[in-house]
């Protein structure tokens, strides 16, 4: 019935009156009053006025299952959602839930281990950022599952383009950067046998109402906050990555990396700049030229073509982190 509730006031721009919701819902006006307040309880910011009725400020930024459900226009990407206030890791979550069906959804708003790419830790400070990842079980080679983060990487990158408003870029392979600075990054899991892929976890890390960064970061890192200087509903930032993530995940499985290969190529800021690329602590410089048809960048090095792929390497630019 309190969803119900949350429904109504949702779809209503002003007032709504206890009257209107109790003729509605079949429940007394009391009851209604009683689920307002546990609204509130939850964190909802329910205004009533006298003659007026109930009202709900829509600018907010709840994160629950409630909001991530509401709205979502998915058909199967984030149906079935885990939220936790607080986790170790969304990662971890979803692979102690990897019995639940592919699209499935965890997210956190506190992640007190949260981890990045090469054996990183990842900066989850709470109530500010996306903190997400999604169990997926698809039926392609291991080799390919790098290519998933590509797919994640410009999911991310057109939401935030779109719903957001930002110019963001993809850094090869799957940091998204505004600004030369880092707003997301995205770390892929998977649980395999010899030759057969259990299933795979994409865990998606999105600075958004970070008003401030750690001094340690704060050279490297931005928030969509520092951008637009507003806050950013997280839960529908979610829906649209959520949106992009279906559309172009669909077109992967369906048509292999070259199907979205121009799209990406677009967005990524890597492409037409002279890198460094660091393996095993060893840096190369070279000109990073494109990307290949299976999502590798294809660079120069004195003149020589070669492939560069995303395992174990970090490619920045030659001054900056981009
Ligand atoms: C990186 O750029 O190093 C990858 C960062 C990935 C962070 C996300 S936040 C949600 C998910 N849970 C984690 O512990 N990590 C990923």
């Amino acid at each position: 019935m309190k969803d119900k509730i949350l429904l109504l006031l949702k779809k209503t721009d002003g007032y709504i009156s206890g009257e209107l919701i109790s003729q509605q819902l079949g429940i007394s006006r009391s009851a209604v009053w009683k689920h307002i307040q546990k609204l509130r309880y939850d964190g909802y910011p329910i205004k009533s006025f006298t003659n007026k009725g109930y009202h709900l400020n829509s600018d907010t930024d709840l994160l629950n299952e409630a909001e991530i459900l509401f709205g979502l226009s998915t058909k199967w990407l984030g149906k079935h959602v885990i939220y936790q206030n607080e986790t170790t890791s969304t990662n971890n979550l979803a692979r102690q839930h990897s019995t639940m069906p592919h699209g499935s959804l965890f997210v956190a708003d506190d992640q007190t281990a949260g981890k990045g790419r090469l054996g990183r830790t990842w900066a989850s400070t709470p109530s500010c950022g996306i903190w997400m990842s999604i169990l997926l079980k698809p039926d392609i080679s291991m080799q390919s599952i790098s290519q998933l983060t590509l797919v994640a990487g410009l999911s991310v990158c057109k939401a935030l383009r779109e719903y957001c408003n930002i110019d963001a870029q993809i850094k090869w392979p799957n940091d998204i950067v505004v600004d030369d600075k880092k707003i997301c990054g995205i770390l892929t899991e998977m649980s395999a046998e010899i030759e057969r892929l259990n299933y795979v976890i994409c865990g998606i890390g999105v600075n958004v109402n970070h008003k401030i960064f750690d001094p340690t970061i704060a050279d490297k890192a931005t928030s969509v906050f520092l951008k637009n200087n507003r806050l950013t509903p997280r839960a529908k930032l979610i829906q649209a990555i959520l949106k992009h993530m279906e559309g172009f995940y669909t077109s992967y499985i369906t048509g292999g990396f070259v199907s979205i290969k121009d799209e990406y190529s677009a967005s990524c800021a890597t492409v037409g700049k002279q890198v460094r690329i660091i393996k095993d602590n060893e840096e190369t410089i070279a000109f990073a030229e494109s990307i290949s048809d299976s999502g590798e960048l294809v660079v120069s090095i004195d003149g020589v073509q070669t492939t560069v792929y995303s395992g174990e390497v970090s490619v920045h630019g030659l001054l900056g982190y981009v």
